[in-house]
């Protein structure tokens, strides 16, 4: 009978466009959803929201959409949008590109915001990712050498497409070549900002040790893949690299990512 009476007000509901559904409590976590108010930002279609959306058009990364990824996207704008007030002379950088996403959201940012400096940008635009090293072993355990090339086939892109893409911003400049080869081209500039997004131990420690010196105080750093499972090197590079400067401001952003300012 019970069975019979939740049939037919489950197909009633349907019917009205509703759907029926036992939520059962998860012990695992001490919340049961997610507070719409919270999502007001994605609900209203923030400036920040559509500026995400326009870049990953321009770029092709639609495909790449997600939740948490337009969460690391708003914590980086924000970054962005201090660092272009703060700093309009200051250099920026950005260490790994891939298609340009983050690329065309940050040029745009420095367009809107007036800035008048460059924006240099590191990639070895040659298959994706460098080579693992061991601190690059994930939680999920080794992967195979046949994974490893699926990854770095995932990560590739062409240079030339990727300054088409940008081709608006005459103001960014692009440095092929596998980090930190290119580096010494920019050692004489001070930067306002840079972001790291190499996925790996070795780019992530190199880009810290070449730019934090370089460094405006007040500048930042975001490192993107921060706390990810899948790359676990890229957080061991920034937690060895920040033992000794307790007094720089470090900010572990709970939906992945984290930024410091110097
Ligand atoms: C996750 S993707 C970057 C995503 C990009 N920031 C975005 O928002 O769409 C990582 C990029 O880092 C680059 N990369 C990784 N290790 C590198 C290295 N050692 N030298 C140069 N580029 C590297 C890869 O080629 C790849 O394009």
């Amino acid at each position: 009978m019970k069975l019979f009476v939740s049939q037919q007000l489950k197909s009633l509901l349907k019917r009205m466009g509703y759907e029926l559904r036992n939520i059962k409590p998860n012990p695992e976590v001490d919340f049961q959803g997610v507070d719409a108010y919270v999502l007001e930002p994605f609900l209203k279609k923030s400036d920040e929201l559509l500026r995400y959306k326009k870049g990953s058009e321009q770029t092709g990364m639609g495909w790449t959409d997600d939740f948490l990824k337009a969460c690391r996207f708003l914590s980086l704008q924000e970054v962005i949008k201090h660092c272009v007030r703060t700093f309009p002379d200051k250099h920026f950088a950005e260490c790994g590109c891939w298609k340009g996403h983050s690329t065309w959201v940050t040029a745009s940012l420095m367009k809107e915001g007036g800035s008048k400096s460059q924006f240099h940008v590191f990639d070895s635009f040659e298959g994706g990712l460098s080579d693992k090293v061991a601190e690059d072993e994930s939680l999920r355990g080794r992967i195979d050498a046949n994974q490893v090339a699926k990854e770095k086939l995932v990560f590739a892109s062409e240079e030339s497409e990727v300054k088409e893409n940008l081709s608006e911003f005459d103001f960014v400049k692009f440095y092929k070549g596998w980090i930190p080869e290119r580096f010494p081209e920019v050692k004489d500039f001070s930067f306002g900002f840079v972001h790291l997004d190499v996925d790996l131990y070795q780019p992530t420690r190199d880009g810290l040790e070449f730019f934090f010196p370089r460094l405006e105080k007040g500048g930042a750093i975001v490192i993107d893949d921060y706390n990810f499972s899948q790359f676990p090197g890229a957080r061991k590079a920034v937690d060895q690299f920040l033992i000794d400067k307790p007094q720089v401001f470090f900010y572990a952003v709970p939906t992945g990512g984290a930024f410091l300012i110097k």
